[in-house]
């Protein structure tokens, strides 16, 4: 299995960074391709807790090579402070390489991001406030500045210059704040231009000649499919593809080249920020998943929403992604409620559907309609085996690989390395 996509099947937050890490070790390049340091991954190995953003997951296990692909958008002064404290931990970051295509977010599309929230008030999406919509929107806009302009002071200070131009105009008029410097910002940038050059690679050329070579590449997504911009709950999205689509554009590697698509799911379902979530518990039982889930923000610390297993999305997820496996997290969360509901189609005004609605407005008004399923008491957070798992804890991962209609191969039961139950090798 030489080219593995990990995609997040929910609204993030699935476990994408165990997911990896766990894969990681088994493969030669770890590439990321959408998103930015609006990710939060947590990797925890023997007990010690890694978070990333931008770094790939893969930059844990010796020999693997971490790549940030052109579909990344890359806040420069996060990057090296992320590098620097791994290396505080002793870890090593030195084979770390970058596409010289990959977007820099700079920092008035920080401001731009946090302004633009402030400014829509009630009708704000809850971003992360990192400057991923604007840089996104830059890269469109055609306005965007490339890793490699870091290599070109005159195009670098050009460019920086264009974009500014129309932004201070929104900046002074609009937003009634004070301009941005093009030039403050272009020699912020240019600070990092040395130690970027020597990771800087072409991406795609990259990956397709360790392809060649029979070599194993992991795309690990950032975000998840209902937060994609063309799948997801638009507007309350992020600004990038994080299905496994994305993996391609965001690497230059071509869709024949994949072999797998794993996606990762919750036990049950959790979003931060704004938009729809039919399952969402605004209860005690919210309240329990997310104590007990330790549900909190890895990037922001925000509270996440907590609901029950969506099958629906799930089901949608393994269509939009052409999903060959599932891993499930968190199983051990749910244990200890007596019976647990999930979700198997919707009520949309008083007519039941089993898939998404066609519209925005269709999935507002949808109402879970739920199956109750018999809970377990038992731990199991030392199971390794599929068989040694509580029968209706058993029963609960195989109604949900029913309703998904694909099967799931890894069964996360703690959130170390080693708490996983594998039913069917993802690799190999
Ligand atoms: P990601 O953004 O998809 O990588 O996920 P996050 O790291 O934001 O959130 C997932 C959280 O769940 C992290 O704190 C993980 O350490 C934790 N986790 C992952 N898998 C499991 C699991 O199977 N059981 C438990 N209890 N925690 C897990
Ligand atoms: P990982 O990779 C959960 C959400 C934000 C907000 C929306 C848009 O850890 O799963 P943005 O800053 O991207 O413009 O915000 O997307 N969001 C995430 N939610 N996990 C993430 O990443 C997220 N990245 C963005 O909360 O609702
Ligand atoms: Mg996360």
């Amino acid at each position: 299995m030489p080219a593995v996509v990990v995609v997040g099947t929910q609204w993030g937050d699935e476990g994408k960074g165990k997911a990896t890490d766990q894969l990681g070790q088994d493969v030669d390049y770890v590439v990321k391709f959408n998103g930015g340091n609006n990710a939060g991954h947590t990797v925890v190995i023997d007990g010690e807790k890694f978070a990333f953003h931008l770094l790939p997951a893969g930059v844990l296990t010796p020999g693997v090579v971490p790549i940030i692909g052109n579909g990344v958008v890359v806040d420069l002064e996060v990057l090296f402070n992320e590098i620097a404290e791994i290396e505080a931990r002793g870890k090593d970051a030195s084979s770390l390489r970058i596409s010289a295509n990959a977007h820099i977010i700079p920092s008035y599309n920080r401001v731009l991001d946090r302004t633009t929230e402030r400014f829509l008030g009630a009708r704000q999406l809850g971003t992360t406030g990192r400057g991923i919509g604007p840089t996104y929107a830059d890269k469109m806009n055609r306005v965007g500045i490339r890793v490699q302009d870091l290599f070109d002071e005159s195009i670098l200070r050009q460019k920086v210059h264009s974009a500014l131009d129309q932004k201070n105009g929104l900046f002074l008029k609009v937003f009634n704040r004070p301009a941005i410097d093009p030039d403050e910002v272009a020699d912020e940038l240019l600070s990092y231009a040395e130690r970027v050059r020597s990771m800087v690679i072409d991406c795609s050329l990259v990956l397709n000649d360790a392809l060649d070579a029979g070599k194993t590449v992991l795309f690990e997504a950032g975000q998840a499919t209902m937060l994609d911009i063309d799948h997801g709950t638009y507007p309350f999205v992020t600004s990038s593809n994080p299905t496994a689509g994305g993996a391609c554009t965001g690497t230059g590697v071509g869709p024949t080249r994949i072999d797998s698509v794993v996606g990762v799911v919750k036990a049950y379902t959790t979003r931060v920020g704004e938009g729809p979530f039919p399952t969402e518990l605004l209860d005690d039982m919210g309240e329990r998943l997310r104590t007990e889930g330790g549900e909190f923000g890895v990037t922001t610390g925000r509270p996440r929403r907590c609901g029950w297993h969506d099958a629906v999305v799930t089901r949608y997820a393994c269509r939009v992604n052409g999903l060959t496996d599932l891993v499930m997290t968190k199983l051990d969360v749910l244990t200890g409620h007596a019976t647990i509901p999930v979700c198997v189609a919707y009520d949309v005004d008083g007519e039941r559907t089993e898939e998404m609605p066609l519209t925005q407005t269709g999935f507002h008004h949808a109402k879970p309609i739920y199956e109750e399923l018999p809970g377990w008491s038992e731990d199991i957070t030392g199971v390794r085996e599929f068989s040694d798992l509580p029968q209706a804890a058993q029963d609960y991962v195989l109604r949900i690989e029913e309703l998904a209609r694909t099967r799931i191969s890894a069964i996360g039961v703690g959130a170390g390395r080693e708490a996983t139950i594998t039913r069917h090798k993802l690799l190999g």
